[in-house]
């Protein structure tokens, strides 16, 4: 096992053989990824874990998602939610680690392998040393399409819930550091797709066509000036364009072509006006270079914006578990998008990042080839989140 300074008060919350199964598990769902509302392995697998705990209630919901309900100390207390995503990324590994996958094309490349064992043994922590209230373990599905978080709320089994925890390995910091700020931690992510549709013609003579190409390329550089132009410079926006598609040959002006992109933006105004932006543009655009234009856009996973209360009870589990030295700031915008977001708007909650890099470890980033999460961040996880649900379900009690 690697050094860490995950400090050994923390350790000792888990037996050997906890410490040992967590590790099993992790290996084999890193081993074994599959890519969202496909997990069905990885579910298994989890269901069977849960089950060594005797959850009062131990269900599968949303097609391949877990819920394990763990008994809390007073009947009629409040009930919590912890979350933990499972699903993996489109990504042939490149890690080169001993447990590395084994499922050609798909990898574990955002840690949501580490998160749903972090999850597990958050259960694990919780069934030895129960919350004042249940305290609903959720292992949820299809994070990475932004479809998971809602399908399970869709369910109904989050009805009841009065607080909600989810957290994210991050390699910018080592294990034992916790970003647990308040206010904006993740952006809006939405995706926009354009096709331009004009005419087609030989290559040599452009003059008998309306040539999609062109315009696309005018287009893309033009939807660039929308953040630096458009938006007030105090106001974070980013608009990229990921896919551009046309063409068959050289000598050929296609009929069509298209591009997809995202949108992220933390405040509806920026959200709004970066939506509407594209649409203008995209229209004049294809007006000036006669072609026809058909825009589909799409709002995806809300900002998330921890309020003060819910990060306080983690905040104080941190500093319960860890010290207080060991909150750390995220320290940048992160306009990356999290699904999490959409039980935020209905539940109060929190969503925290957990160090994941070996002391003088590489920073890589999520979403890479090379991703891997250290092993010692599933304990952090594990018990900020167990302790964050305890700390909620006690003062939730009082109200
Ligand atoms: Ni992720």
């Amino acid at each position: 096992m690697s050094q860490s300074n995950v400090p050994q008060e923390l350790k000792q919350f888990f037996p050997k053989e906890v410490q040992e199964s967590l590790i099993r598990l992790r290996r084999h769902l890193h081993q074994n990824p599959e890519l969202s509302f496909k997990e069905e392995r990885t579910s298994q697998k989890l269901y069977e874990e849960l089950a060594q705990l005797n959850p009062v209630e131990l269900v599968r919901v949303a097609g391949t998602g877990v819920v394990a309900r763990i008994k809390g100390r007073n009947p009629g207390g409040p009930t919590v939610a912890v979350r933990g995503d499972i699903d993996a990324l489109p990504i042939q590994e490149a890690t080169g680690l001993e447990f590395a996958s084994q499922n050609d094309g798909v990898m574990h490349a955002c840690g949501h392998d580490v998160h749903a064992t972090w999850t597990v043994g958050a259960a694990h922590l919780l069934a030895k040393d129960p919350a004042a209230g249940d305290v609903l373990i959720i292992l949820q599905p299809a994070e990475e399409i932004a479809k998971g978080a809602k399908a399970i709320l869709d369910t109904g089994i989050l009805d009841k819930v009065s607080a909600i925890f989810g957290a994210h390995v991050d390699r910018r910091f080592e294990v034992g550091q916790v970003v647990a700020d308040e206010g904006a931690v993740a952006a809006a992510a939405d995706m926009f797709e354009i096709e331009l549709v004009g005419k087609g013609a030989h290559g040599a003579r452009p003059q008998e066509g309306n040539d999609p190409v062109v315009g696309m390329a005018a287009l893309i550089s033009t939807l660039q000036t929308i953040v630096s132009r458009r938006l007030d410079p105090g106001k974070a926006g980013v608009i990229t364009v990921g896919t551009v598609r046309a063409g068959s040959a050289p000598n050929i002006i296609p009929e069509t072509a298209m591009l997809m992109g995202t949108i992220r933006s933390f405040d509806p105004e920026t959200r709004n006006l970066l939506h509407s932006e594209v649409k203008n543009i995209a229209n004049s655009i294809a007006e000036t270079f006669r072609l026809k234009c058909n825009i589909k856009s799409e709002y995806g996973t809300p900002p998330i914006n921890n309020p003060a209360e819910p990060i306080s009870w983690a905040r104080q589990a941190v500093s319960a578990l860890l010290g207080k030295e060991a909150l750390v700031p995220l320290d940048m915008l992160n306009m990356g998008g999290e699904d999490f977001a959409c039980y935020m708007k209905k539940i109060p909650g929190c969503f925290i990042r957990i160090g994941a890099r070996e002391p003088g470890g590489e920073i890589i980033p999520a979403h890479s080839s090379k991703f891997h999460a250290a092993e010692e961040s599933i304990f952090v996880g594990a018990a900020v989140l167990a302790e964050t649900a305890r700390v909620a379900s006690t003062a939730l009690s009082r109200t």
